[in-house]
C-alpha cells in the first residue's frame, strides 16, 4: 500500500452524533481549504445504489440504526483515499471512527490521524434537526424509530472512540449557528495549512 504522508496531506476525522453537522461543516471545509471529502455514511449509500451483492445487507443494517461491519467500512474508505491520494491536500473523514476499533484499523491500516474534530450536541438537538431534514433528505434512515436507534448507536460507542485521542481531540459545541462553529473549525485547521 503506498502510505500517506499526513505531514503533507493531513488527515482529520470529523466526529458528531447524527445530524451534529458534520456534512454541513464538511462542505465548508472543501470550500476554504480543498481537502478530499469521504464520508463513510455517503460511500455506504453509493455501494447500496450500486446493487452490489452485499446492498441488501447494507440497507437491512443501516435502517436499523446499526454500524455495518468494520472491514467493508474500512475496505471502501481505505479503497477511496488510495485512489484521491495523489491529488489530495488533506483528507476529512466524515463519520468515521464509530467504533474504538475503527480508529485502531485506521491507524494501522492506512494512517495516523492528525487532528479530530468533535461536534458536540443534546440529542434533543440531534434528533430535533433529523426530523426536520427528513421531509427532504429521502434518506431510509431519516425516520423518527430510526433516529432513535442510529442516536443509541452513537450514544453506545462515542465516549470509547473519543477517550482515546486525547491530545488530538478537539471539541465544538454544535449548538451554535454554522458560522459561529464554522469559525471555531478554521482556528483548528488553519495551522494546519500555513
Ligand atoms: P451517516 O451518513 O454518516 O449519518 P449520521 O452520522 O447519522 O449523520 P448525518 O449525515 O445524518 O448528519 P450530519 O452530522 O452530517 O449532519 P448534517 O450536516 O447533515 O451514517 C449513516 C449510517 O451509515 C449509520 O447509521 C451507519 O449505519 C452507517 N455508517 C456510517 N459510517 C459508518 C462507520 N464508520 N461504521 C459503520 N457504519 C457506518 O446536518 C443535519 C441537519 O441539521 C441538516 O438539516 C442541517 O441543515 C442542520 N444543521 C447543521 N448544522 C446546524 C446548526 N449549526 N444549526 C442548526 N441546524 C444545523
Amino acid at each position: 500500500m503506498a502510505p500517506i504522508d499526513t505531514s503533507k496531506k493531513p488527515i482529520v476525522w470529523v466526529l458528531g452524533g447524527p445530524g451534529s453537522g458534520k456534512g454541513t461543516q464538511c462542505e465548508k471545509i472543501i470550500a476554504k481549504y480543498g481537502f478530499t471529502h469521504l464520508s463513510t455514511g455517503d460511500l455506504l449509500r453509493a455501494e447500496v445504489k450500486s446493487g452490489s451483492d452485499r446492498a441488501k445487507e447494507l440497507t437491512a443494517i443501516m435502517e436499523r440504526g446499526e454500524l455495518v461491519p468494520n472491514e467493508i467500512v474500512l475496505d471502501l474508505l481505505k479503497e477511496a483515499m488510495l485512489a484521491r491520494a495523489d491529488e489530495a491536500k488533506g483528507f476529512l473523514i466524515d463519520g468515521y471512527p464509530r467504533e474504538k476499533s475503527q480508529g485502531i484499523a485506521f491507524e494501522k491500516n492506512i494512517a495516523p490521524v492528525t487532528v479530530i474534530i468533535y461536534f458536540e450536541a443534546s440529542s434533543e438537538t440531534l434528533t430535533k434537526r433529523l426530523l426536520g431534514r427528513a421531509a427532504s433528505s429521502g434518506r431510509a434512515d431519516d425516520n423518527e424509530e430510526t433516529i432513535k436507534l442510529r442516536l443509541k448507536t452513537f450514544l453506545d460507542n462515542n465516549d470509547l472512540v473519543l477517550a482515546q485521542y486525547p491530545s488530538k481531540l478537539k471539541r465544538i459545541n454544535a449548538e451554535q449557528t454554522v458560522d459561529v462553529i464554522f469559525g471555531e473549525v478554521q482556528a483548528i485547521l488553519d495551522p494546519l495549512v500555513a
